[in-house]
């Protein structure tokens, strides 16, 4: 996003580039980390090519999504050499997690920047300008939020993000998260109500509300009266005019609150999907995973969601190949699947993460690892097919995003999040239509308008 209002006094523009890995809150951080940038005069740029200064924005989830960084740097090499004054950044959860390391292995790094010190990116950047490298991965006391309030008044896509909670208390034994992000943290409700409007201003007309642990919550309250649950802020934004799509994501399934399950059943613009994810199906893995649920609590909670909201559409994330996974236990994790039935899943294979408990244990063969991870999303794509079958002939409502490849077509969300296109659909990016659905596609659905 640039800034449209440029000081003139400033010499000419520096061009910045992002890229970002990872989940959404990253995609999130590189927007607040572009405007942070914007008074020490940079505008984004869409190639690394043109750039005076590329940010990479990292993941660490997985030992892929780390390595990436180093192959990806080492490719700016040859840019650095042609434009000697191209400074290079690692953001994100790969600096926070390796940032020394970073910079011993990659010298072409001049920046180095964890996700709770993207508020110091001015002075990080006027340091590697003045020729020093810099780094920085503390987890500082001030309120990087408050430091980041999104400046620019330039208008929205349709749909937007809003970080409400960061970081995660859960540790589970797999999972980086807790020491990338650090402690669990919930923004005050009427940060997040003052954002949400001003998205709204811009022409926003969804928000997606982002924690790693979302629905675990817990901002000071708008009204003075203690803090507010998430189901409680999702009733706030309820009450904002113009904003007609609300969504959340990640949750753990122990933080689905009574007053957030109802809030399904009742709340007008609390869309009908939700990712919840499980991880594993044998409470053996489970407690191993230290992941304080049972198979059989989770699925008591689904009954409980699908009661309050029937055409929920449900999600989930799934490991297979943790440590020690025998063939019975994925087939708990097959059974649990079958009876849930999701609309939608990821699945991954297990990645060992430095310095988490689980790193430490016996691994799966690689091989079996492999084939369990086929057969589960084989389970998957199934259900996801049926899921989307049984929608032909039915209706949804569609917010438009943006033209589609064909002439004239349209593509936009569902309500339940599935990527619906329109051929010959006279409408405007935002709008909100009601759609005949009349093809089921691999990952979309095609449809008319009513
Ligand atoms: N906060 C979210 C998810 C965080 S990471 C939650 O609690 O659900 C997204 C997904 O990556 C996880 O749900 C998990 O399925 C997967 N994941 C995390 N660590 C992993 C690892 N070490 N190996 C493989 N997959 C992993
Ligand atoms: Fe990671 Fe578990 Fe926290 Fe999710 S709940 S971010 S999987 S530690
Ligand atoms: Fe990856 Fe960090 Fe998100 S590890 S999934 S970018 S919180």
């Amino acid at each position: 996003m640039s800034d449209t209002t440029q000081d003139t006094t400033k010499p000419a523009p520096k061009k910045l580039f992002i890229k970002t890995y990872g989940c959404q809150m990253n995609v999130y951080d590189s927007e607040r980390m572009a405007e942070a940038l914007g008074p020490s005069g940079y505008v984004e740029v869409g190639s690394p090519e043109e750039a005076d200064m590329i940010l990479l924005n990292t993941c660490h989830i997985r030992e892929k999504a780390a390595e990436k960084v180093y192959s990806e740097l080492g490719r700016f090499r040859g840019l650095k050499d042609e434009k000697p004054d191209l400074k290079i950044g690692v953001a994100g959860c790969v600096a926070q997690a390796e940032g020394e390391e970073i910079m011993r292995r990659q010298p072409l790094v001049d920046l180095v920047v964890g996700p709770q010190s993207y508020h110091r990116l001015p002075e990080l950047e006027a340091k590697a300008r003045g020729g020093a490298r810099a780094l920085d991965t503390d987890f500082p006391p001030e309120d990087k939020f408050e430091h980041l309030k999104a400046r620019p008044k330039a208008r929205r896509a349709p749909a937007a993000f809003l970080t409400v909670q960061e970081g995660c208390d859960k540790f589970c034994a797999f999972c980086v998260v807790p020491y990338t992000r650090g402690a669990e943290v919930s923004r005050p409700a009427e940060r997040i109500l003052a954002e949400a409007r001003d998205l709204v201003e811009r022409g926003v007309r969804e928000i997606t509300l982002l924690g790693q642990n979302v629905n675990a919550y817990h901002g000071a309250g708008a009204d003075g009266g203690g803090d507010w649950s998430l189901a409680r802020l999702i009733w706030a934004l309820n009450d904002v005019d113009g904003l007609e799509r609300i969504r959340f994501t990640t949750s753990h399934p122990n933080d689905m609150g009574d007053d957030l399950i109802a809030a399904h059943g009742e709340c007008e613009k609390l869309m009908p999907y939700l990712h919840l994810p499980v991880q594993a199906g044998s409470d053996r893995i489970l407690k191993r995973m230290n992941r304080s649920h049972t198979a059989e609590s989770y699925i008591r909670l689904v009954e409980r969601i699908r009661a309050a909201r029937p055409d929920i559409l449900l999600s989930g994330d799934f490991i297979v190949g943790f440590p020690e996974e025998t063939e019975e236990d994925f087939q708990a994790t097959l059974d649990l699947i079958e009876e849930v039935k999701y609309g939608s899943a990821f699945s991954f294979k297990y990645s060992p993460r430095p310095g988490t408990p689980a790193a430490e244990r016996p691994t799966v063969d690689p091989a079996e690892a492999d084939d369990r991870l086929q057969r589960l999303q084989a389970l998957i794509t199934r259900q996801q097919r049926e899921v989307q079958d049984s929608m032909v002939g039915g209706e949804v409502s569609v917010m438009f995003e943006k033209p589609g490849r064909r002439e004239g077509q349209m593509v936009g969300k569902s309500d339940y999040l599935h990527a619906v296109h329109v051929a010959e659909a006279d409408v405007a990016v935002g709008d909100i239509r009601r759609v005949r659905i009349v093809e089921s596609g691999a990952n979309s659905l095609a449809g008319a308008l009513v």
